[in-house]
């Protein structure tokens, strides 16, 4: 991927309403959507629609974390990539190499068919409760995820701005590398452990930054927005 960082938008609003009036908001900037558990669980295949129908430019990140047995993941891709309106999703790394490529192998001849990308190790994890699960340290077990990934044919990984290069260096450049904890004008890091700027996220060629209470918190978020995408 590389050139231009795109700046996706998290809806984590609590309803409908309030991330379409959101949506609305912003419709003239150039941004990815990134839709969720929250809001795809109770608005479902309509609040896409939505999305594009306020502009059909937008671009949609649907982040479910796909995690089950290879045919059970691949089934559910199928039936996202088949949408036609989900430009990405994502799946867990940990569910194997055997799940990610059974998964790119099955919608490869989709027309369209989205990008997907792999969660590496969950931001939610110190050390000590990755190691319990994967006995192993996380920034190793991480890399190995990384490459696993890469070499399932999966196009990139949801990772830590802080850790986007090293990706890179242990797969390609061509990697996508997409990255919350974002605060691009030092706003409150809320429970986002290690938080990153803007010029920090270029530097290691993160090609996706995420970015939501920066924006919808704000009094008017598409003067952030604008803001965000004058300084990429
Ligand atoms: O509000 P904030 O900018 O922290 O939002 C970041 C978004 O990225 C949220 O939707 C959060 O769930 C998501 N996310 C994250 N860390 C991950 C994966 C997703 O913060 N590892």
């Amino acid at each position: 991927m590389n050139n231009a960082m795109k700046l996706c938008v998290s809806l984590d609003l609590p309803t409908a309403k309030e991330n379409l009036e959101l949506v609305q908001a912003i419709k003239d900037y150039d941004v990815w959507l990134k839709v969720g558990f929250r809001s795809y669980i109770r608005d479902g295949k309509k609040f896409l629609e939505d999305i594009k129908a306020i502009n059909p430019n937008f671009k949609i990140f649907l982040d479910l974390k796909l995690y089950d047995i290879p045919n059970t993941m691949a089934d559910a891709a199928e039936e996202i990539a088949k949408f036609g309106i989900v430009d990405m999703f994502n799946v867990h790394a940990s569910a194997g190499v055997k799940a990610m490529s059974t998964v790119m192998n099955r919608i490869k001849d989709i027309p369209n068919k989205p990008l997907v990308l792999a969660v590496t190790a969950l931001t939610s994890f110190d050390n000590d409760s990755f190691k319990a699960i994967y006995n192993e340290d996380i920034s190793s077990k991480a890399t190995q995820f990384a490459k696993d990934t890469h070499n399932s044919g999966i196009d990139g990984v949801v990772c830590s701005a802080f850790e986007s290069l090293d990706i890179k260096n242990n797969t390609s450049d061509e990697f996508i590398t997409l990255c919350p904890g974002i605060r691009p004008f030092g706003e409150d890091a809320g429970d986002q452990q290690r938080v990153a700027d803007i010029p920090f996220a270029k530097e290691n060629k993160v090609d996706f930054i995420v970015v939501g209470r920066p924006i919808y918190k704000a009094s008017n978020p598409s003067e952030v927005v604008e803001k965000i995408l004058s300084n990429i």
